[in-house]
């Protein structure tokens, strides 16, 4: 009896009080939501019958709230429907991105505030999206967020790929360890000496990629982030539940909310095929549609940069040694002694000009070409910019003549030193000055500490910052590439401008120590889900000490594994990283950093496993051309693929830079073969990638008599 009546209470306490199905429109996922005893909102998400996310509660902590946003709640009102759309992006990986879900609205109310919040969840085939709705209601009109409390409740110890929580920086190698592991793992995952310090030793950031011991990929991460603070996830390591951990601001509140208002959708993409992750496109499709009505301006580039010379430490932004002070007003430099190494003189960016006219790149970025920068290393300074004055020996108005009438265009950059306030001040003055010099595109950067003090990178006032910054270039017609910003969560497709963020480790740390070979093979798995990033590959001479003796840093992947970059990572902006005097002594290699494509109509991801391998096949944009790249993690490793994706009855001419058997990212990385071969669509590749390293092919319809003497693969 005692036993019926122990089973009857634990029946009632387990069964919800509600509960609601959602189907994908294959129906292989499935979204259950459902009102636990209590009133507590929760979902779980299974894939091909199995759990993958379990029963999740979901709500929010206010600040000085009477009672929490997760209980006493119950279901006012539902609502499905169904959604089958395509949209062409301005650019990107393909020319049609479908939008196919379903979609479950709930309306909750809790009982004793009558206040109302709106969870709505999207269904697609690969993956959930949901996020939170505050709608106009009379309880709750201004408030402030204590907490998110947003559950992602794993059902193992899966495997993750994962960087640490950080409020300020995303420029990590990846760590690859189980779940478990984290905590014992997260000290030694930052920067050593690094000012930041990860928020909680299991506190990780997104996109987070896993896959469970029964092979289920499933990546974590956030869509449309507006107006509110970046989440990370703190991990509950006992019980495998990820819990959402919002960006604080300097007073320690995670978001400043006014009714009527949405959060971000948090996202969780799931298969048992590595590639489908890759060719999700959920994070786009949670995104608002275009909202610039001429994008004509938009145009996807490559470009060089007198850049990679100062990484490397062989040249230098500032002008001198000395310390004039912008701040003070010292704009003449007439008495001011130059270093002697200063990168951004007008002779060395004249022949920049020249060898990217030469090879028809698009660009030239150069930093350095503005006073400030003796200014500020080293100084937390709110005023150190101006964004508008050259060093004397950068003559601005000779170099924009230069490059136009080479045809090559100038890229701006605005380093910000990290003071938004002091960018905001100058921002309008700065984006004319552009318009006035022929400059259609700025790298923005974003290092050091956030002034105001005590902001950080994630939080949602620089969040703000961001977009507004995006908001007013587009107004402009300005392209923007924003280094150390926010990681993108597909805002790229409401304001297509955004054309490259960096926020993650981009190539720059090859010249600061080196990271790990498997890097490439991690970061279109989790960083790249949310956008293109400006990653900045290209490097052809992987000891750095040939550039500075005082730099021994090398560059961890071989040479055909950084032209295989230009495929593997997508972004509409590609440049060619390294000094003209290192591409010179390798021109075949570098024909295909010229010829590969930008902008694509189909892409098709042949293999994939997350650290350890990635190829892609792209189709250029209006042309019969395809390029494909593959990059290989540390162990060496053979591709077998069909080249099934061309055209039936055509014969193309695949030009195959590949590594060389002797090859390896750190004896031999310069090691590689360029061979020529007739394909179809029948033909079949075997290709060996040395560790660290992989391939690079482009594929060209070929008359009889490009044919001519080629071997058929
Ligand atoms: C860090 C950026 O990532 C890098 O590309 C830039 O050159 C420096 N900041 C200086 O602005
Ligand atoms: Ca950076």
């Amino acid at each position: 009896m005692k036993h019926i009546f122990t089973t009857l209470v634990w029946l009632v306490i387990l069964t919800p009080l509600f509960s609601q199905e959602l189907r994908s429109p294959d129906g292989k996922m499935v979204m259950n939501f459902s009102i636990q005893q209590g009133g507590v909102p929760t979902y779980q998400l299974s894939y091909k019958g199995k759990i993958v996310v379990k029963s999740s509660k979901l709500g929010f902590e206010l600040k000085n709230d009477v009672k929490s946003l997760v209980n006493d709640l119950e279901v006012v009102n539902t609502s499905t429907s169904a959604h089958d759309s395509s949209w062409e992006p301005v650019w990107g990986e393909e020319k049609t991105i479908r939008n196919h879900y379903n979609e479950l609205a709930v309306t909750l109310n809790q009982t004793g505030t009558n206040r109302q919040l709106i969870v709505r969840f999207r269904l697609f085939n690969d993956g959930l999206g949901f996020r939170y709705e505050f709608p106009l209601q009379s309880g709750l009109v201004y408030f402030v967020i204590k907490e998110e409390r947003t559950q992602f409740a794993m059902t193992g110890d899966h495997t993750a790929y994962w960087i640490a929580g950080d409020y300020d920086t995303q420029e990590y190698d990846y760590t690859t360890s189980r779940l478990s592991e984290i905590r014992k793992l997260s000290k030694d995952a930052v920067t050593p000496n690094a000012s930041q310090t990860p928020f909680s030793p299991t506190g990780v950031q997104t996109a987070l990629m896993m896959k469970t011991d029964d092979g289920i990929y499933i990546n974590l991460h956030e869509a449309a982030l507006i107006n509110y603070s970046c989440m990370h996830l703190n991990l509950d390591d006992t019980n495998m539940i990820f819990e959402s951990w919002l960006t604080p601001d300097a007073t320690g509140d995670k978001g400043n909310l006014q009714a009527p208002c949405v959060t971000p959708w948090r996202t969780i993409m799931v298969s048992d095929d590595a590639r489908d992750i890759l060719a999700s496109r959920i994070t786009y499709n949670l995104n608002e549609p275009c909202k610039i009505e001429d994008t004509s301006w938009i145009k996807p580039m490559k470009y060089m940069g007198v850049w990679w010379e100062m990484i490397t430490g062989k040249s230098s932004w500032s002008y001198t040694n000395d310390l004039p002070s912008v701040q003070l007003g010292i704009t003449d430099y007439t008495n001011v002694k130059p270093n002697g190494i200063h990168g951004a003189t007008t002779e060395n960016v004249k022949r920049y000009i020249d060898f990217a006219a030469e090879h028809g790149m698009d660009g030239l970025l150069v930093e350095g070409w503005n006073i400030g920068w003796e200014d500020w290393f080293g100084n937390e300074k709110d005023y150190v910019f101006d964004f508008l004055t050259p060093y004397p020996d950068f003559n601005l108005v000779e170099v924009r003549e230069y490059a136009k009438q080479k045809g090559v265009k100038m890229v701006m950059h605005h380093e910000t030193s990290g003071s938004t306030r002091n960018y905001e001040r100058h921002l309008d003055k700065a984006f004319q000055f552009m318009k006035d010099n022929n400059y259609d595109a700025v790298k923005t950067g974003y290092v050091g500490p956030i002034l105001p003090k005590g902001y950080y990178h994630y939080d949602q006032w620089t969040v703000n910052h961001y977009q507004y910054v995006l908001e007013r270039a587009a107004e402009y017609k300005i392209m923007i590439n924003a280094h150390e910003a926010v990681r993108p969560t597909g805002i790229a497709r409401t304001y297509p401008n955004l054309i490259g963020n960096e926020s993650a480790r981009g190539t720059e740390f090859q010249a600061f120590g080196g990271s790990k070979p498997n890097h490439v093979a991690i970061l279109p798995f989790t960083r790249l889900i949310g956008g293109p990033m400006d990653y900045t590959p290209g490097v052809f001479e992987m000891d750095i000490s040939k550039l500075n003796p005082n730099n021994d840093s090398h560059c961890n992947n071989t040479l055909a594994n950084q032209l295989a970059l230009y495929v593997t990572m997508y972004s509409p902006l590609q440049m060619a990283a390294d000094l003209p005097e290192n591409y010179s002594r390798f021109l075949d290699a570098f024909q295909f950093i010229k010829d590969v494509a930008l902008d694509w109509d189909e892409s098709k991801y042949l293999e994939a496993e997350p650290g350890q391998y990635i190829t892609v096949a792209r189709k250029a944009k209006g042309k019969g051309e395809w390029y494909v790249g593959n990059v290989n993690g540390e162990a060496p490793r053979t591709s077998i693929f069909s080249f099934d994706f061309l055209e039936a009855n055509k014969t193309y001419v695949a030009t195959i830079y590949a590594d060389a058997p002797d090859a390896h990212y750190k004896t031999n990385p310069q090691a590689y073969t360029i061979r020529k071969v007739a394909v179809t669509n029948k033909s079949k590749l075997s290709q060996r990638s040395a560790p660290g390293g992989g391939y690079a092919i482009s594929i060209v319809v070929a008359d009889k008599a490009q044919l001519k003497g080629l071997k058929k693969l």
